[in-house]
């Protein structure tokens, strides 16, 4: 051993040398015992499986295992539902209705098509109401009404039925209309079910006997307003399973708004047409995307409403392209079989992109011609924006926002080509958007907002939400120069 060999040699006691031993045999013997009480617990652990009752009140007591990650279920946005029937025109205690009260109900309205088809149509039948003096009924955004509350989309769950009120604002959905307007408020349908226990239903046919162009949306209306015009009985809905009053016969006929659109476009229906709280709230969150930078101006959801035209107003520096992806690969196949034409909303006489159907000889240049309109390739859609900000209508544009639903890997693609393409201050998308639980289920409408206001707005004329967009802007009164197509 070395110090005891030391000492020999030495000839010599070190006190130090031999204490420093004697604590290192203490601290040997020390992690020996250890070392065995260890073992031994380990053993008596493993025989009797846990620690004696005694012992255990000595240990901290096990953590609970981690929990399970699931996703939250989708919102069913009830207090949205229950405000909505708490309107001060529902009068829940009477068992019938008042002798001012007159209901118009489609019940045959779209169920489980995108949110793009749903507001259309509403704003279509909440016309016609509107021009019959009826009070409009206005149920839920149904994606399915089998009285589940969630449905599955491309293997998500999703909310079965929205309340309108998550979305939009305005007369359609109960606000009052503009002041000296006589048309009597939209109710819900849970109120018209009150008050309406037995109703006069009306189908298509009886109204589309009598118009000549039937996709021309204001014989529809004109048609349903003279039906209407000496019927005294309250409570009247189209049949539920007659479908829908406008349907895509009409949003897919480019000539159906023509003659429609100078009154709809004048009525309250579009003129006090609203984003709903919920969305515009989603626009403030994100506003550095949209607005120029350093923007002082207030933010959308603390202003009182006015119009649709003076909230919405343009957001000069910005534009914005709406690129629909994902199953449109496979739906701009089929259109160009026909080949379809651009959406009746996207159809209006003063834009500048007129959609001529390619009908060349060879059927397959026909439809590589009709594919750069509907499913652009990353550097079609490259050389179409760089065309696009050379125009007039395009001075002064900073920032870009892509209004899509195509996948992470393309995208980053496509922000690469456009930022080297052009000088942008700022490239941002739908995905980029942050959104609280419930705004998720509606960012479409969220979208739309941007698209609404953007100073060069791009969509592609056969998808709904892009119609909408322009419906809002050409109602607005946004130059049409601005409004464009791949
Ligand atoms: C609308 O949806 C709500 C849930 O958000 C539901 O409670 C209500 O019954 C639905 N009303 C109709 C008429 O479908």
């Amino acid at each position: 051993m070395l110090p005891s060999s030391l000492r020999e040699k030495d000839g010599l006691a070190r006190p130090g040398l031999y204490l420093r031993f004697k604590t290192r045999r203490y601290l040997v013997l020390a992690v020996i015992a250890f070392a065995v009480v260890t073992l031994f617990g380990r053993a008596f652990l493993a025989w009797f499986g846990t620690v004696p009752r005694v012992f255990r009140d000595a240990y901290p007591p096990p953590l609970p295992p981690p929990p399970a990650i699931t996703s939250p279920l989708p919102p069913l946005y009830e207090n949205y539902h229950h405000t909505e029937l708490s309107l001060p025109q529902h009068h829940w205690d009477q068992r019938r209705p008042s002798k001012d009260e007159k209901f118009l109900f489609v019940a045959g309205h779209s169920r489980g098509c995108g949110w793009g088809n749903a507001m259309q149509e509403l704003l279509l039948n909440a016309y016609m109401a509107y021009k019959a003096g009826r009070s409009l009924v206005f149920a839920n955004y149904t994606w399915n009404d089998n009285g589940s509350p969630y449905s599955e989309y491309n293997g998500k769950k999703i909310p079965s039925l929205i309340p309108y009120s998550t979305i939009i604002q305005g007369p359609i959905v109960g606000a009052p209309f503009p002041y000296g307007d006589p048309t009597p408020l939209a109710v819900h349908r849970d109120y018209f079910d009150h008050v309406c226990p037995k109703k006069l239903t009306f189908i298509r046919e009886d109204i589309s006997e009598i118009i000549d162009f039937k996709n021309s949306a204001k014989e529809i209306i004109d048609g349903w307003h003279d039906k209407l015009a000496d019927v005294d009985e309250p409570c009247v809905q189209t049949a539920p399973n007659s479908g829908q009053i406008f349907n895509f016969d009409v949003f897919g006929d480019p000539r159906a708004m023509i003659d429609i659109w100078p009154e709809l476009s004048a009525s309250p229906i579009l003129t006090h047409f609203g984003w709903s709280p919920l969305v515009e709230l989603a626009f403030d969150t994100n506003r550095d995307m949209f607005l120029p930078s350093l923007s002082i101006a207030p933010y959308l959801t603390s202003l009182p409403y006015t119009t649709n035209a003076d909230r919405y107003a343009v957001i000069p520096g910005l534009m914005a392209l709406h690129l629909r992806r994902g199953d449109f690969a496979g739906h701009c196949e089929h259109l160009a079989g026909y080949p379809a034409e651009y959406n009746a909303f996207s159809s209006f006489p003063d834009l500048p992109d007129p959609f001529v159907p390619p009908r060349g000889p060879d059927a397959d240049e026909n439809r590589a011609a009709f594919r750069a309109h509907c499913y652009p390739t990353l550097e079609q859609i490259v050389t179409r924006v760089r065309e696009l900000r050379r125009t007039h209508a395009a001075r002064g544009l900073r920032k870009l926002y892509i209004m899509t639903n195509a996948d992470e890997g393309f995208l980053r693609e496509l922000r690469e080509a456009l930022w080297r393409d052009q000088d942008w201050q700022m490239i941002s998308s739908s995905r980029d958007l942050v959104l609280n639980w419930e705004q998720r289920h509606v960012a479409q409408a969220v979208d739309m907002l941007v698209g609404q206001r953007a100073q060069v707005f791009v969509g592609n004329g056969w998808s709904t939400l892009t119609s909408n967009v322009v419906m809002m802007r050409m109602a607005n009164r946004i130059r049409p120069d601005s409004t464009r197509f791949w």
